[in-house]
């Protein structure tokens, strides 16, 4: 996700904005600028890479100023380099602009103001702001009216910072979709992405809402809402230090990773999806119908918890393509002499891109010829360089060990996936655009859920957290969650826990069953909902202690169950996204209520890079 910050007041700016991009380099980037007003314009430098480059070049051209923009680049639009580094400028060089989102009618507008003769000089969609508001300024507009036609045109999600270098001295900045906050100075205003490079300067804070926008100079800051009414908002004093700031006010990167989750599946679809055309798109997966039409299998490998998302995937991918998928451990995919030749799809799934298992598993379908793809959430990760195409997740940067937003946007990119091979293979696109609103609710499905379940959730933890084992069951689509939901445990309450498929459980597994264990089952309507209910009421006549996670008002099941948890509806292959969510956080809780260290458990590292 990107960084952004802007500056207006006394203070020498440079590193005011250096040290604020510091502060939000947590939130993963591949290259960063800083624009500064001085007396006769705006400086502005940027680099590929670390802030370090960027650095190393403001050593070689002092600026200086009291009144600027920095900005670290997540790319979404365009490769990572200095060019489609922010902040981005109009004709003029006088606008310029920095932008964390995505701007989904960028292309229309960027046809309609080359029209007008405006000149590019990125592949970027920000760019296209400063353009539009270049375009508004026109007859002598100021510039604070023509921010405001211009945030009226845009389409999309984003959190924008605009000044213009001929009417120094005030920062416009406007939120739709991505966090923004303005703290409230002595004689300075500083706006950022987060709380985090504000608390040096003062903990006074205004959170923008969606559709808001603030006008501030060094006196000032006025508030504006969508038809451009002023509104009163009081600051929140915020008493968090630098560490919490990072992770917002939440206890554990964990935490805020599982509440992310909203945020990081839309903008895993966003940009992608387009329900108006029934189109998928992807910038950088180089797959198209003719190659399609040439795979007879696909192989995904992977670990730990990506493994469990390839094997929701290969629902998504059977279902919409008609060919067999296999899901392979990376430690195990090599060793089994796989067929593999150019008729094998292989996807490698890696959140960081470096596990060595599942990388020494691409390299060795790489070899026998397959086309390698890669669901990866890291930009330039060793897995995306060796890889034909990649599908990005864009969920940020994970910090927690358990991997949580990773997870939910690795099944929402197989999703994204399923309907592309649905378009490849000329499928009716209302069927298309039905299967697309789905998924463009499930972010507010997410927020739903966590609002009404969470403080249950954690009661229920409470209940227990002193269980020594967990028995996790699931069916089809739910199998993989109850592998996920005991993996989630088990590696950060250190509690035994073993995810199975409901059917197997008389196979064995129900040996185990007594008052003293505890059994999570997804029972969510599917196909196999009356299997499902029949191997519960087998469980509860050994008095196993049923906590089931089921459809919201389903009351014949909430009858059967010890606890319960309620999960909004959705289709089936997207079920797994909202029924991950509870045993997210019922790992998370039982881990806290067990003294544990949630997000750095004993003997794991974030990734596994040796074999
Ligand atoms: C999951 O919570 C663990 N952190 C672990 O299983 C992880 O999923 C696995 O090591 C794979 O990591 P990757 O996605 O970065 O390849």
């Amino acid at each position: 996700m990107c960084g952004i910050i802007g500056y207006v007041g006394t203070r020498d700016v440079v590193p005011v904005l250096i040290g604020g991009l510091k502060k939000l380099e947590y939130r993963g980037y591949d290259s960063a600028g800083i624009a500064v007003v001085n007396g006769n314009g705006v400086d502005v430098v940027r680099a590929e890479g670390k802030l370090s480059n960027l650095e190393s070049k403001l050593h070689e051209k002092t600026l200086h100023g009291t009144f600027g923009m920095g900005h670290t680049r997540w790319a979404t639009h365009g490769k990572p380099n200095e060019n489609n580094a922010h902040p981005h400028r109009d004709c003029t060089g006088n606008v310029v602009v920095i932008h964390n989102g995505i701007i989904e009618n960028f292309l229309a507008l960027k046809q309609r103001l080359k029209s007008q003769g405006h000149e590019f000089k990125s592949e970027t969609d920000t760019e296209v702001v400063a353009h539009l508001i270049e375009e508004h300024r026109k007859g002598g507009v100021p510039f604070v009216d023509a921010v405001k036609k211009t945030l009226k045109e845009l389409e999309g999600h984003y959190a924008l910072v605009m000044i213009a270098a001929d009417e120094p001295g005030t920062i416009v900045a406007a939120k739709h979709g991505p966090p923004l906050v303005v703290g409230l100075g002595e004689g300075e205003n500083i706006i950022a992405s987060d709380v985090a490079p504000l608390l040096a300067y003062t903990r006074n804070i205004i959170y923008l809402e969606d559709g808001e926008y603030v006008v501030a100079d060094d006196k000032k800051v006025e508030l504006f809402g969508e038809s451009d009414q002023k509104i009163e908002r009081e600051p929140r004093r915020i008493t968090w230090d630098a560490v919490t700031a990072e992770k917002e006010g939440y206890r554990h990167y964990m935490l805020k990773e599982i509440h992310e989750q909203p945020r990081a599946v839309r903008d895993t679809f966003n940009g992608r999806m387009f329900e108006e055309s029934g189109e998928v798109f992807f910038n950088d997966l180089h797959l198209d119908a003719d190659e399609w039409a040439k795979f007879k299998r696909v192989h995904v490998v992977a670990c730990g918890t990506s493994w469990h998302a390839g094997l929701v995937g290969k629902f998504m991918i059977e279902n919409a393509a008609r060919i067999p998928v296999e899901v392979d451990y990376g430690s195990e995919y090599r060793y089994r002499d796989p067929i593999i030749d150019e008729s094998t799809l292989v996807i490698g799934v890696t959140q960081s891109g470096e596990t060595a298992d599942t990388i020494a598993g691409m390299q060795e379908a790489k070899s026998k010829g397959a086309k390698l793809i890669t669901i990866c959430n890291v930009l330039g990760a060793a897995a995306t360089r060796m890889s034909d195409g990649v599908i990005y997740t864009n969920a940020g940067p994970e910090i927690g060990v358990a991997s949580t937003k990773a997870f939910t946007t690795q099944l929402t990119a197989f999703y994204l996936l399923s309907l592309y091979i649905r378009m490849l293979r000329g499928e009716d696109k209302d069927d298309l655009r039905y299967a697309m609103h789905e998924m463009s609710v499930i972010p507010h499905k997410i927020e739903h859920l966590l609002k009404t379940q969470e403080k249950h959730i954690e009661q229920l933890a409470h209940k227990y957290h002193r269980a020594q084992d967990f028995l996790f069951l699931g069916r089809g689509v739910h199998y993989p969650i109850a592998l996920e939901g005991a993996l989630k445990l088990k590696e950060i309450s250190y509690i035994h826990a073993e995810g199975y498929p409901a059917g197997e459980m008389k196979h064995g597994p129900i040996a185990l069953i007594d008052e003293n264990m505890p059994v999570v089952a997804i029972a969510t309507h599917t196909p196999v909902y009356d299997k499902i209910a029949s191997n519960l009421q087998e469980a509860k006549a050994r008095d196993g202690k049923l906590i089931v996670i089921c459809d919201e008002g389903d009351d014949e099941m909430k009858k059967m169950a010890d606890d319960y948890i309620e999960v909004p509806w959705s289709i089936e292959p997207l079920q797994p996204i909202l029924t991950v969510v509870p045993t997210q956080l019922l790992a998370y809780y039982i881990a806290l209520r067990r003294g544990c260290d949630v997000d750095q458990p004993r003997n794991l590292a974030k990734s596994v890079t040796v074999e």
